[in-house]
């Protein structure tokens, strides 16, 4: 019988995944679901065929150098790859992959939580029933904004933004959206494209970023382009903190000029920016978007059938690098 690939597992995965590793592989888990620091990562992939990472595993282009040339792949539990220098990993021969698909419906499902929790103060009134601090009601209380019938601006229409677009759609919110390429317009559904993004954020009355993290993207949504969005509008960012300029989204939502922000993710998780948990027109959630029992397996099984395929000798389905 053939030898098990031994594969380092970062965090704690799902049973019927880990199972399912137990089964085809060695592999080395992590029970205890403890943040491992470079160095001790390192230590662990000794002798290993391949990692599986979150998006909590920095793998800098020192980590990937330092890997022993046992490691063949990282087989990424995520559909975000910013934590990966795919550049380091290229010039070694590792072989990386990703999870797309599995995560959109979950993560758009986060992305309308955080427009609806903005739009309709829900932080602010949840907080208000569990303190005990609700003592009475009024035509004026607690009064938001509706987001029915207006328009949704869609940064990145890749799978999530393209679920997001669908959702929207049953709010009858009229859809604009920017991509580097126009979709195929049978997928448009009627949304608009827009080439520049300059032109769109004035149409914007919420805005959802849905776009991964690249050095064109990263700081995307600063000062300037907040300005082009119309008085009042809402941001809702559930791809990458490093999209946004904190200090300029922050500013905005101080002034007034922004009427709120729903955010899953943020600059430096889990030690984010002080200031937005002072905000009352904030509405935060701890990176939650493909938090759910079906989508962690289904992001499992997409990370294994990688590996699967990579260890077989075929080119793996979600190849990034
Ligand atoms: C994941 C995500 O939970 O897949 C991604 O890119 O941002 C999250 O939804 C996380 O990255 C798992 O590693």
């Amino acid at each position: 019988m053939n030898k098990k690939r031994v594969v380092v597992v970062t965090r704690k995965l799902p049973e019927a995944v880990e199972n399912r590793l137990r089964r085809d592989y060695e592999p080395r888990l992590n029970p205890d679901d403890r943040l491992f620091s470079p160095d001790e990562l390192l230590a662990l992939c000794d002798g290993a065929d391949a990692i599986m990472p979150c998006h909590t595993e920095k793998l800098t282009a020192d980590v990937i150098g330092r890997l022993p040339g046992s490691v063949r792949a990282i087989a990424n539990f995520s559909v975000g790859v910013d934590h990966v220098d795919l550049q380091a990993a290229k010039d070694r021969g590792i072989v990386v992959t990703n999870t797309p698909d599995v995560l959109s419906d979950a993560t758009a499902e986060i992305a309308i939580l955080c427009m609806l929790g903005a739009a309709r103060r829900a932080g602010e009134g949840e907080r208000l029933v569990r303190s005990a601090e609700w003592k009475d009601w009024s035509p004026a209380f607690m009064v938001g904004l509706q987001v029915t019938g207006k328009r949704i601006g869609i940064v990145g229409m890749g799978r999530v933004g393209q679920v997001v677009a669908r959702r929207a759609r049953g709010f009858d919110m009229a859809v604009h959206y920017h991509n580097r390429r126009r979709i195929d317009p049978a997928l448009e559904q009627g949304a608009t494209y827009h080439p520049s993004l300059e032109e769109m954020l004035p149409l914007c009355d919420v805005l959802s970023l849905n776009c991964p993290t690249t050095p064109e993207t990263t700081g995307l949504l600063d000062e300037r382009r907040i300005g082009l969005l119309p008085d009042g509008a809402i941001v809702v960012n559930t791809a990458r903190g490093a999209l946004v300029d904190d200090d300029s989204l922050i500013a905005a939502l101080e002034s007034g000029k922004l009427y709120a922000a729903g955010l899953d993710v943020y600059n430096n998780e889990p030690a984010i920016d002080p200031r937005y948990r002072k905000l009352t027109n904030t509405f935060l959630l701890p990176h939650i978007g493909s938090a759910t029992l079906e989508t962690r397996d289904a992001m499992g099984f997409r990370a294994l059938d990688n590996l699967d395929a990579i260890f077989a000798g075929h080119e793996p389905l979600d190849r990034v690098a």
